[in-house]
């Protein structure tokens, strides 16, 4: 019979029982309903609610079944709904009348959402630290790479040169405001539900100021509806994993197009690659298109809690249950991502010279030309024609910039001469773009710097 058994007459149908049951997910917040029971029984005793006798048997009670489940030794039961109701019923079979205390003054809903939060505050950490991880693995390639040239594209065409570890640090940079929204998840789980009770808060004298110190949790949430009912907590988690993984998937998809026999910018390690079980020639980035499709179901789990709060009344309804799984799984799902991309990044091969070689095509010194007539006092636009009509004689010949002769250009527009060819140079294009954020190396070199100190600030918050 179920600890709720007193007014009924029938046990559910096994059927439903299973269907609303919630232990099969929620055993995982185990340690954290453990956690929370003590700070409340500890809090009871203090204020002369239990004994201290039945705290400290409660307290040891709950440890020895912490071990148990730990060692493998807690025969979970889904007669007993959920982990609440798991642990409250073996607290009492192995210790009486003094386990049967425990929920003095508490009700699962206020129980499930503390037990929610703890989870999520410490999901959020480890998820931040695996965050720079993987910021890291990138600055360091950016680092190995530093003055390496590739095309920058836009619509996918050539547009400008660009250096390689310009390109790393702008996932880096994107990864550090992901550590920033996992951060502000972890900062609205920090409130204590617990003394809400069912919904209205309780008779009893509970200090709810007691167990948020105990749970090292920031304040009691100033309203039991409130308190009971509230989820933005893990909508604001599984944005955060949603954004990180579309930020992931943005990433992937590049390792995929640049490790392409098309673009062989880089060579992914074995480590990280498969084979094809009929083609013996493939190797396969697999894991780089595994995580690029993650970011669907994590962006699906976003959707279905959204969906779930919507029009709930106030305050705790059934409906709530489902709250856990979706958010379990996007934290899991964004931690197995960064860290299967944290191995991917820091192993790959950069290919400097097939980078280099596709920089070289697509007249990507195009802009800088326009701009050396600019500068010799030709409006930007009549520049900007000029050397469309240049480009389109290379097209005609089959040939670079590079390849046109001084009277070539000079047909153009008497404004080049013979300096021309260093507005043509790939390192000098890329080394004159040295305003804040741009692709300079000496720019690169102030940002690399700049997300370094980024990085040290952000450790200092796990
Ligand atoms: N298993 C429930 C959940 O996860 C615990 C709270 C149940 N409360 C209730 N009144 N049925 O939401």
């Amino acid at each position: 019979m179920a600890l709720w058994s007193g007014r009924f007459q029938d046990s559910a149908n096994a059927s439903t029982q299973h269907f609303g049951a919630s232990l099969p997910v929620d055993k995982q917040l185990y340690a954290q309903d453990i956690a929370g029971s003590k700070a409340h029984a500890a809090m009871l005793a203090a204020q002369g609610i239990i004994s201290s006798e039945d705290a400290l048997a409660i307290s040891a009670g709950l440890d020895s079944i912490k071990t148990d489940i730990e060692a493998g030794n807690f025969a979970f039961d889904i007669n007993n709904e959920d982990i609440h109701m798991s642990i409250e019923s073996e607290l009492i079979r192995r210790i009486g009348d003094a386990g049967a205390r425990l929920h003095t003054g508490r009700s699962r809903n206020d129980q499930v959402a503390t037990d929610t939060r703890l989870y999520v505050k410490e999901r959020a950490t480890a998820l931040m630290a695996a965050n720079i991880e993987l910021r890291s693995a990138l600055i360091s390639q950016a680092e190995t790479n530093f003055n390496v040239i590739l095309p920058g594209y836009t619509h996918l065409q050539h547009a400008q040169p660009i250096l390689f570890s310009h390109h790393m640090l702008a996932y880096a940079w994107m990864l550090t405001r992901d550590f920033k929204r996992l951060e502000a998840a972890r900062t609205s789980a920090d409130a204590n539900p617990l003394g809400a009770a069912a919904l209205a808060g309780t008779t009893y004298p509970l200090d709810r100021f007691a167990t948020t110190a105990k749970l090292n949790l920031a304040r009691p949430i100033p309203n039991s509806l409130d308190a009971v009912s509230d989820r933005d907590f893990l909508l604001d988690l599984i944005y955060a994993c949603s954004v990180s993984c579309l930020h992931l998937s943005r990433l992937c998809e590049e390792l995929v197009l640049w490790s392409s026999t098309e673009f062989g910018f880089i060579t992914l390690s074995d480590a990280y690659s498969t084979g094809s079980s009929i083609m013996p020639q493939k190797k396969n980035p697999d894991f780089a298109e595994l995580i690029r499709g993650k970011s669907g179901r994590v962006v699906g789990d976003l959707v279905a809690l959204m969906m779930t709060l919507k029009s709930l009344p106030l305050a705790y309804n059934k409906d709530l249950q489902e709250d856990k799984e979706g958010a379990i799984d996007a934290a899991n799902t964004l931690e197995d991502c960064y860290m299967c991309a944290t191995g991917m990044i820091s192993t790959m091969q950069v290919n400097a010279g097939a980078m280099f070689a596709q920089a070289k095509k697509g007249y990507l010194a195009a802009t800088d030309v326009a701009d050396y007539l600019a500068k010799k006092g030709m409006p930007f636009r009549h520049a900007h024609e000029a050397v469309g009509h240049l480009v389109l004689l290379c097209e005609q010949r089959k040939c670079d910039l590079e390849d046109l002769s001084l009277e070539d250009f000079k047909a153009e527009s008497e404004l080049f001469e013979a300096d021309i060819v260093d507005a043509l140079n790939l390192e000098a294009i890329v080394a004159a773009r040295n305003t804040y954020g741009g692709t300079a190396h000496e720019a690169v070199r102030a940002q690399l710097q700049e997300i370094q100190a980024a990085i040290q600030q952000d450790k200092s918050l796990l």
